[in-house]
């Protein structure tokens, strides 16, 4: 008994400080809401390349294109591929759903991205492009660390697995659209939907020693995709 709870004390040490450490992440995950796109607004203006690659994406309009004015325009059968946060925790009240396949549907719930970008450590709007300046990777991390995911990286362990959930490859997969037969060709669709430009990151990323780059492991690509060569920058 006594050696039990030696034992036990000992690892209730351990898990304390282990604990200190996981705990504020899902602290800050189940707080987290679906804010929307329109929580998304420096990414969706003129010149910023993944909003302008988004609108060109179907994804945009999964919902307004196939569904809206439908029978099927609230059916939970449907709204789980055609929609974003169905059943999740949505920010703005009695919204059941977000229309179309929006940012969230894939980076996650992101109230508390949205706030960290808009007021990094409480000192306003400009905090966090400054930080992103000085220390990139730093940057990244408490993106992450606010909820952030991305696949491949600190999400789903393949950004294949991450397309899946709402794609299928084979005709007969039971996971797939009542309303179309056509499959995806992975390599295909990940050329038309990467929206990945080079960044501060990217570039800071090219320069990491081994040593750093072990320091750095839990934001890196894990994913070989996404070692691919990155979608030229358009001119603006
Ligand atoms: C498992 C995810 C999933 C579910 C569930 C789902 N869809 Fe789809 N739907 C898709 C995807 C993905 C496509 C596009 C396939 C492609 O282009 O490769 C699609 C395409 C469509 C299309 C266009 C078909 C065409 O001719 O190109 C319609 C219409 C549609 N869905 C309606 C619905 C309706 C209505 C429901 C509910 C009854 C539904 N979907 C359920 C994922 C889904
Ligand atoms: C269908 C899933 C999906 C949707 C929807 C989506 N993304 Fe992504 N996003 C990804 C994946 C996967 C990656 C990494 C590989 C790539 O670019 O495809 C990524 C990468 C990114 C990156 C680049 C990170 C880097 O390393 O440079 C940014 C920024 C980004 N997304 C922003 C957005 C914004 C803003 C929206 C909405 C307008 C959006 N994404 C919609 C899945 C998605
Ligand atoms: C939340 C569900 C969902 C996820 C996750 C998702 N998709 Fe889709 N995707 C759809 C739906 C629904 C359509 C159908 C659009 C339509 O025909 O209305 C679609 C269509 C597409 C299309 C064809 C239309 C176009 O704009 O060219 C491509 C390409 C595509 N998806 C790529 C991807 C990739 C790559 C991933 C993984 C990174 C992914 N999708 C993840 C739901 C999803």
């Amino acid at each position: 008994m006594f050696g039990g709870w030696k034992a036990l004390s000992f690892v209730s040490g351990v898990v304390v400080s282990v604990l200190g450490l996981t705990f504020s992440f899902p602290a800050i995950s189940n707080s987290a809401e679906y804010v929307g796109n329109s929580g998304c607004k420096c990414h969706m203006g003129k010149g910023c390349f993944e909003g302008e690659e988004y609108k060109e994406r179907l994804h945009s309009n999964t919902w307004e294109k196939r569904l809206k004015g439908t029978p099927d325009a609230e059916n939970p059968e449907c709204l789980k591929c055609h929609a974003t946060a169905y059943g999740e925790k949505i920010a703005e009240a009695g919204k059941k759903y977000l229309p179309n396949v929006q940012c969230e549907a894939c980076h996650g719930a992101g109230s508390e991205y949205k706030k960290l970008k808009e007021n990094y450590q409480g000192k306003g709007k400009d905090a966090f492009k400054e930080l992103l300046k000085k220390d990139p990777l730093e940057a990244r991390k408490v993106q992450y660390d606010a909820g952030l995911i991305v696949a491949g990286i600190n999400g789903p362990a393949t950004v294949k697995e991450q397309c899946l959930r709402c794609h299928w490859e084979s005709k007969d997969d039971k996971n797939k659209c009542p309303k179309t037969d056509k499959i995806m060709d992975y390599k295909e669709y990940f050329k038309k939907d990467d929206h990945r430009d080079e960044d501060e990151v990217d570039i800071a990323i090219k320069k990491l020693s081994p040593e750093e780059k072990k320091k750095w492991a839990a934001i890196l690509p894990k994913d070989e995709i996404l070692n691919t060569p990155l979608k030229p920058k358009k001119k603006e």
